[in-house]
């Protein structure tokens, strides 16, 4: 068993942060079909970056249970950033709505995703897609499932039979760097293209083998956090755009079942200012 240590002696078994995570993120998950349901209200962050109370109300509902299980521990949560003055090495990285732009259509592909971290390192990822009720989680060290039971990437070795996804920031109106001219290139060098609106989802079915490729250039901590973990553990790979080690504190994102990966960062690089 593997127990994660912090500089104050907390060695916390991570089937506990499994379990805490999981249950997290079933409730957060009930609290925004409660929302798809009876109604909820949108603000714009920009013209096209969205937020609901659903957004919030599953926040709160996932830093509720943190603080009940792990009073110490730190938070970092989309809505309301950092929680700094805790103490322990542990971070709960929590994205409660992840793909709210299709929340707030009625589009049916969004999911919570939560992420816990000791120091730098990831331990574990769940991510929950409540109108499917599809639970993806992995410990690290120990694999990746589905619903319980065990999930691995897909077999596909070349990019032309390959399907693939990404997402666009919502800076994509007042920057050059929007990924337009890497999805043109896979538009025309891969079987096909998706967009579901939910990058950590995307993580999760490149995981699971639904797609064999995703990249995007700009994330953020918690939209990767949960679904990195799962991704390497179920045996794929994960780099920044030029095949470097990735961290989720850096934007960009490359993540395949291994075996098409050189051929994506080759199509990335096409477009790669030095
Ligand atoms: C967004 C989604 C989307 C991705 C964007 C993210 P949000 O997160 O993950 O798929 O393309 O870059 O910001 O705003 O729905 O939590
Ligand atoms: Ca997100
Ligand atoms: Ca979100």
């Amino acid at each position: 068993m593997i127990a994660a240590m912090s500089t104050h002696h907390e060695c916390i078994p991570p089937e506990r942060l499994l379990s805490v995570a999981v249950d997290a993120a079933k409730a957060a998950g009930k609290v925004l079909l409660h929302y798809a349901e009876s109604g909820f209200h949108i603000e714009h962050k920009n013209p096209i970056n969205l937020v609901t109370d659903a957004d919030h109300a599953a926040e709160q509902c996932i830093i509720d249970h943190v603080r009940r299980y792990f009073p110490t521990h730190r938070t970092l949560a989309e809505e309301r950033g950092i929680d700094a003055e805790r103490s322990s090495s542990y971070c709960w990285i929590i994205d409660p709505l992840d793909g709210t732009t299709n929340f707030a259509h009625g589009f049916p592909i969004y999911s919570v995703s939560i992420g816990v971290a000791c120091e730098d390192d990831l331990l574990i990822g769940v991510v929950y897609d409540p109108t499917r009720d599809e639970l993806f989680s992995a410990t690290a060290g120990q694999g990746a499932s589905l619903n319980g039971g065990s999930i691995s990437v897909s077999k596909t070795t070349q990019l032309d039979a390959a399907l693939t996804v990404t997402g666009f920031a919502y800076d994509i109106r007042d920057t050059p760097n929007n990924n337009l001219d890497h999805f043109a290139r896979f538009a025309l060098t891969a079987q096909g293209v998706r967009r579901t609106g939910s990058a950590a989802l995307d993580l999760c079915y490149v995981a699971s083998g639904r797609f064999d490729g995703f990249w995007e250039v700009k994330l953020s901590p918690w939209d990767m956090a949960a679904g990195v973990v799962i991704v390497q553990e179920a045996g794929g790979r994960i780099t920044d755009l030029r095949g470097n080690a990735h961290s989720i504190h850096q934007p960009e994102v490359v993540a395949s079942n291994g075996r098409i990966h050189t051929e994506m960062l080759g199509v990335i690089q096409e477009n790669l200012r030095p």
